[in-house]
């Protein structure tokens, strides 16, 4: 990405279920490393074996577009939590990505900053009471409880999509306290973020928002740039196999 694109976020995605499953074995499948070989074997279920497997093929398609690798070429490591990063030496200026996945639904967002955080659910993906007591700051859960039926469902689906894509972003998984970061809808669909101490974290330069690349999911994102200039999403659908 050039410094003139540099709150530029790409968000790439994927249909696993709208692609034919010969199509994507014959033109996935060779893009993947040996080691994805054997974690793509290592999946029960037919459907997450083909989302693992379009999920790593997106990601090397997709970064290879910034870069004069080919898919092939790019090699990746795990931070200590677990998230993947390309691996140092496999480009010249500095490439983040974040990934979120369901069985119906695979983004990839590539930005310059590391701070990039993106999650995706379902509608159909059920988030308790029970488990926005556990998670959620009381604050949110207050608001919450106010609400009901559909609007309370959607409400709790914008709290936990936010939340993940703020922990990601931050790269430290569940070793983040996530009732540390709040949401507050006074004026829905308008929030604002509240950040608790022990996030070990200031609000400058983060931004929090939804998209809704298709009808049936959320997708929340988190990233922060260090200047202020304003922050240019473009959503491509990625279609590895043709
Ligand atoms: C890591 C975590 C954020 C993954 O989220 P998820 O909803 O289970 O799954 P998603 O499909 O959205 O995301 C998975 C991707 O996250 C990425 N990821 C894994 N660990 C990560 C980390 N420490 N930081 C950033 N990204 C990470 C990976 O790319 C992974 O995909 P891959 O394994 O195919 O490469 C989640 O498991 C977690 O640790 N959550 C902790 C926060 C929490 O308690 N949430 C509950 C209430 S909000």
């Amino acid at each position: 990405m050039t410094s003139s694109k540099k709150n530029k976020v790409d968000l790439w995605f994927s249909l696993p279920t709208m692609i034919d499953d010969e199509a994507a074995m014959r033109r996935c499948y060779p893009l993947l490393s040996a080691a994805e070989h054997a974690q793509f074997k290592r999946f029960q279920f037919k459907a997450d074996r083909k989302v693992y497997m379009i999920t790593r093929a997106l990601v090397r398609i997709v970064l290879s577009k910034y870069t004069t690798l080919s898919p092939t070429a790019l090699r990746f490591e795990k931070n200590s939590y677990g998230r993947p990063r390309v691996a140092s030496g496999c480009f010249q200026d500095p490439i983040h990505f974040s990934i979120s996945h369901t069985r119906e639904l695979v983004i990839c967002a590539v930005a310059s900053t590391e701070e990039i955080g993106v999650d995706t659910e379902s509608f159909n993906r059920e988030i308790t009471l029970e488990l926005a007591e556990r998670y959620f700051a009381t604050s949110e859960v207050k608001a919450i409880k106010e609400l009901s039926g559909k609007d309370q469902h959607r409400r709790l689906l914008e709290h936990w999509t936010l939340k993940e894509a703020y922990i990601k972003a931050r790269s430290h998984g569940f070793h983040l306290p996530i009732d540390g970061v709040a949401f507050e809808f006074e004026d829905y669909p308008q929030f604002r973020t509240v950040l608790d101490n022990k996030m070990g974290d200031t609000l400058t330069g983060w931004q929090f928002g939804h998209l809704a690349p298709i009808n049936h999911h959320l997708v929340a994102y988190a990233v922060r740039f260090v200047n202020n200039l304003p922050l240019h999403f473009e959503v491509m659908e990625a279609v590895p196999f043709l």
